[in-house]
């Protein structure tokens, strides 16, 4: 077997992140991660990254003049890695359309609701201020429009009485950690393709 190269996109806490590099300590996963990029030099999921061995690259978008300058440069990175694969995780920022292309059919992303609903930020909030019984999680192709390619795996959780934004965000969250990798796993075996 030959295992696809993975690289993930973070800008933050990157818990996410860990259970990809977590599932991907098995042999038998069909993927392995070999670098992970910031936008933010200040992420913890960098730190994370870094103590397991794997490369890391931070690069802040302002020191760009342009954002295709900005994602060439991360084009660049995660080449110079020989990625397959690449994963956005908890990546806090819109992707232009160069980019997407680039990647089509070979990025993926993890979002916080039941895609097509609550596309976009403060989704837990969102769900909670429209009375929602059933709330998750969808991993899912990225495209050019926000949120919107063809989901692979979602997951749903119960809305509980007296839910907060908090509480209903870490109980998608442990959903969230099991469906990743999961999802990965079906794209880099080949059991998926982008429609
Ligand atoms: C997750 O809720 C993910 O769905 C969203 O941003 C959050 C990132 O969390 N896109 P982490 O950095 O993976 O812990």
């Amino acid at each position: 077997m030959t295992r696809k190269r993975v690289g993930i996109l973070i800008s933050g806490r990157g818990s996410n992140m860990s259970t990809l590099i977590e599932a991907a300590r098995s042999p038998d996963y069909p993927a392995e991660i070999v670098g992970v990029l910031s936008n933010r030099a200040a992420a913890p999921g960098l730190a994370t990254a870094a103590a397991e061995g794997i490369a890391t690259a931070s690069l802040a978008q302002s020191k760009f003049p342009t954002r295709d300058m900005f994602e060439d440069v991360m084009t660049q990175t995660l080449e110079s890695w020989d990625v397959d694969i690449v994963c956005l995780a908890g990546f806090m920022r819109i992707l232009g359309d160069d980019f997407v292309h680039h990647w089509a059919g070979r990025m993926i992303n993890i979002h916080p609701s039941l895609l097509p609903l609550y596309k976009g930020l403060h989704t837990h909030e969102r769900a909670l201020a429209d009375g929602a019984r059933v709330h998750g999680c969808t991993v899912h192709f990225v495209t050019p429009g926000l949120d919107e390619g063809a989901a692979i795996l979602q997951a749903e959780v119960p809305v509980l009485p007296g839910d907060t934004a908090d509480s209903l965000a870490a109980r998608v969250l442990i959903e969230e950690h099991r469906i990743y990798p999961e999802a990965l796993r079906l794209l880099a075996s080949g059991k998926i393709a982008a429609p």
